[in-house]
């Protein structure tokens, strides 16, 4: 079967490349389960019930998230109800953070899939150890079902490269995110795990990794914080097609897909976020 993972959706102009493009992608190429990072969804950063849904109607049966999932207060009860809504699943653990980590689905055809979401903690915050979440939570999930999908959500290049042989076996896929830079070096290990550092992202790319570029430069050369608007031009989704066996979960082939958007985007409303912070 065949398993799509979407990268980071930035705003509007993302949403419309998942609406517009990905019901002939999963139509053409035979996809059973597409899985999608939504961390930047709404706005730019953050996600809402709304836009989850908007993303639920376009095709997307799982949505994970990351550093930004708390950026809109609307999330926190949302979460907590809707399970094809994900976040890291290594926030702290039994302090009461909402939501769930992990979730197991059933595609159209009966088979399960897992999908684990974790976040990385070098150059990021000092979450709980993605590691020493991240491998007993694939096993539990192994249990339920061969077919385990992990999208780790880190900054670092050799830590997901870590994670990957760390699940290597374990898991079917190890999906990199939060760059929005997708990486050359996907692959299938002799173990059946598909790994890609990081599979870039689904939105503007005349920009900076999404957002309108000429605040973020002058931010750079003047070391003063810039306001973060999500770009309209060159819109492209991207995302890694996975082939798996669903008896036994291990992933076969994986192919990188980035298509474009011909239609220019706009006219939607986004809201811009005066959030300082970076990606
Ligand atoms: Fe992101
Ligand atoms: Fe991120």
């Amino acid at each position: 079967m065949k398993i799509l993972f979407v990268g980071d959706i930035i705003g509007s102009p993302g949403r419309q490349a998942v609406r517009r493009l990905l019901p002939a992608l999963v139509h053409s190429r035979g996809i059973e389960f597409v899985v999608a990072n939504a961390e930047n969804a709404a706005g730019g950063k953050g996600l809402t019930p709304a836009v989850a849904q908007e993303l639920f109607a376009a095709g997307v049966d799982v949505l994970t998230n990351g550093n930004h999932v708390w950026q809109h207060k609307e999330i926190l009860g949302y979460i907590e109800k809707e399970e094809r809504v994900l976040r890291p699943a290594n926030y702290p653990q039994g302090v009461g953070v909402p939501g769930r980590g992990s979730g197991v689905y059933v595609t159209a055809s009966g088979v399960k899939i897992a999908v684990l979401n974790l976040i990385g903690r070098v150059f990021m915050h000092p979450y709980d150890c993605p590691f020493r979440v991240g491998g007993p939570e694939a096993k539990r999930l192994r249990r339920e079902t061969p077919v385990v999908i992990v999208d780790f959500h880190a900054e670092a290049t050799s830590e997901k490269i870590a994670m990957g042989w760390y699940l290597n076996g374990e898991v079917s896929a190890v999906v990199g995110t939060h760059t929005h830079v997708a990486t050359a070096d996907e692959r299938v290990s002799p173990e059946g795990t598909a790994l890609i550092t990081d599979v870039g992202m689904t939105g503007p790319f005349d920009s900076v990794i999404g957002v309108v570029k000429e605040p973020v430069i002058e931010a750079m050369i003047k070391m003063m914080p810039a306001r973060h608007v999500p770009a309209k031009g060159d819109v492209r989704l991207c995302g890694l097609v996975i082939e798996v066996d669903a008896a036994s979960g291990r992933a076969s082939d994986v192919e990188r897909v980035c298509l474009k958007l011909k239609e220019t985007v706009g006219g939607e409303e986004d809201h811009a976020d005066p959030d300082r912070s970076g990606e």
